[in-house]
């Protein structure tokens, strides 16, 4: 397993999770109670457009590169943020941006440079703390958070086969435990079977109120593509679901994809 962020980031799909990221964190800003956020796969935090990983894939250029021209007002707390903070910021960053001073985040990565980086980022901000372990212990040994309240992101590289069965076990694991947080989880649209085993297994498990967000670029014919992708989220917060459903679409727009399977939308999984 050698998934390195730094030859993604800033693609279509870094925009999609992280528009959807800032509308979530902004969701959790309205009430005055701290919260704490936990980001189960955390990257390096900060990744260079210009180095020659991102060079060579050159995904930016038709993701955050396209979409900064954007106008649409759903997508400038976003494009705001990645503005201020550098092209381009991962998950941490963005949270750290929207955290208030009784907040925190806690960031797990089980790649070492992913977690030199990360202390590298925030060693001066006492609200964030880092762990070298992996996201399927997290969600047991970290949850609850003494806050209780807050989110979990939990963003898996895909690359083995069984990460979307991980991902549903590692869902339940986590809700069990923190019942009331919010719960987003990143995952790609390649083929449509295995999306569809992965939102029939959460439809038929007992947790109530996910919904789940996709953006496809294209009609899921070749598994070896990303075509597109989804944020499922659980326990939504109010009029999430359709300012999500806004901004997948504004994405969509941005980045100029049309034509066929070319679309967006907002799916309920399980009711409230
Ligand atoms: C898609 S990247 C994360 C990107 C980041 N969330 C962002 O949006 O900027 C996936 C990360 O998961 C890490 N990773 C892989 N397996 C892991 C595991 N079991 N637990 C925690 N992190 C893991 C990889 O090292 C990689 O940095």
């Amino acid at each position: 397993m050698n998934y390195r962020h730094e030859f993604h980031a800033g693609n279509f799909a870094d925009c999609f999770k992280h528009a959807l990221l800032v509308s979530l964190m902004n969701a959790l800003r309205l009430k005055p109670a701290p919260f704490c956020v936990l980001d189960t796969h955390a990257g390096s935090g900060q990744y260079d457009l210009e180095s020659e990983a991102a060079r060579r894939t050159g995904e930016a250029n038709a993701g955050i590169r396209r979409l900064l021209d954007s106008t649409d007002p759903v997508l400038a707390p976003y494009l705001d943020l990645v503005r201020a903070i550098g092209l381009y910021p991962g998950s941490p960053r963005f949270v750290q941006a929207l955290l208030r001073s009784e907040d925190r985040l806690l960031c797990c990565d089980t790649l070492p440079e992913a977690a030199v980086s990360l202390r590298r980022l925030f060693r001066d901000d006492r609200r964030i703390s880092v762990h070298q372990r992996s996201a399927w212990e997290a969600v047991t040994s970290l949850l609850p958070p003494k806050e209780r309240r807050g989110l979990v992101l939990i963003d898996p590289p895909y690359e083995a086969p069984n990460e979307f069965a991980q991902l549903a076990d590692g869902l339940q694991q986590g809700h069990r435990r923190f019942g009331h947080g919010v719960f987003a989880a990143w995952y790609p649209i390649k083929q449509l079977a295995a999306v569809r085993a992965f939102l029939d297994r959460m439809q038929t498990q007992p947790i109530r109120d996910i919904i789940t967000v996709e953006l496809t670029l294209r009609e899921p014919l070749d598994p070896s593509r990303l075509n597109g992708c989804g944020l499922l989220v659980i326990n939504p917060p109010y009029r999430f679901e359709s300012e999500a459903g806004a901004i997948a679409a504004a994405v969509l727009r941005g980045l100029g994809v049309t034509g066929p399977g070319a679309g967006s939308n907002v799916i309920r999984i399980t009711d409230e």
